[in-house]
């Protein structure tokens, strides 16, 4: 048995500590479970596109886990496709890959391969980005006869997989097309996600999407749609055993409930301006 402990959304740093409260709490928690691996699906600090000294301070914080970790990064890591103020670019690619290691990667655990993708990348037009599809269909394919667990920031979709463009929230319909077909053509049994500040766990055409709660705060009404989904804050807890996989929300105690809603002009000013930010345009 392999147990893989699921973070996501931290936003973690010291320059705006506002989520901080929750670091404690979620060291001690991850600490208990015994895990084998820790990956974090991305949105680690509050503002690595923006400050090295994010990344760098994150890293570390992750550093005392008691258990290796692996992450990808998310929109606030390493900027995002279509964002004015951070794109994503090879300075923050590098500074991620510094700090955090590779935005793509795969791990063999039980009958399994778990595969971390940088869903930054989508649609960037980054020289990367081809690199990255090459080697995920590669790397996919190659799995048989283990099963494949993808990891990665955006979901793929939010409600079907045959949805138009939600914006802000998931995968752009050009790139997901080709996500898809691999996840069909292959035996894609699980997709781990982020960046909703939800929890979720919903099978469809035979996959499962399981969405990682944030452990940093939750988001109103106000500045996001509504969606399927609970407004928890958590982690997730998966424990791998031959072919089959047991998926848990991992509840974690004493996690204040801070809402961005709170203070988001304040952690994200680019957000409360017109235009694409934390919000959807
Ligand atoms: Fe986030
Ligand atoms: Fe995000």
């Amino acid at each position: 048995m392999a147990r893989i402990v699921q973070i996501s959304d931290t936003h973690f740093s010291r320059a705006k500590p506002h989520f901080m409260a929750n670091w404690p709490p979620l060291q001690d928690w991850v600490r208990r479970q015994g895990a084998d691996l820790v990956i974090h699906t991305g949105d680690a600090t509050v503002d690595g596109a923006g400050s090295e000294d994010d990344l760098r301070d994150v890293a570390r914080m992750m550093q005392s886990l008691e258990a290796p970790l692996l992450a990808v990064p998310g929109n606030h890591d390493v900027g995002d496709v279509g964002n004015p103020y951070q794109p994503v670019n090879d300075e923050r690619l590098a500074r991620w890959r510094t700090h955090f290691g590779p935005d793509w990667w795969s791990r063999d655990v039980e009958d399994w391969r778990l595969i971390g993708i940088d869903s930054m990348l989508f649609g960037s037009g980054h020289a990367d980005e081809a690199r990255q599809m090459t080697w995920l269909e590669g790397v996919t394919a190659a799995a048989a006869p283990r099963r494949a667990a993808w990891f990665t920031h955006r979901p793929l979709f939010i409600d079907a997989p045959d949805e138009p463009d939600t914006g802000y929230w998931s995968v752009k319909p050009a790139q997901r097309g080709a996500l898809l077909d691999l996840v069909r053509a292959h035996d894609v049994a699980l997709v781990g996600t982020g960046h909703l500040h939800r929890w979720r766990d919903a099978t469809v055409d035979g996959c499962r999407y399981v969405w990682c709660p944030s452990s940093g705060f939750l988001v109103g009404p106000d500045n996001q749609p509504d969606m399927p989904g609970e407004k928890w804050l958590g982690a997730v807890v998966y424990d791998f055993d031959g072919p089959d996989v047991a998926v848990r929300f991992g509840e974690v105690p004493d996690l204040a409930t801070l809402w961005i809603d709170d203070v988001l002009g304040d952690v994200y000013p680019h957000a409360v301006r017109p235009g694409p930010g934390l919000l959807p345009e």
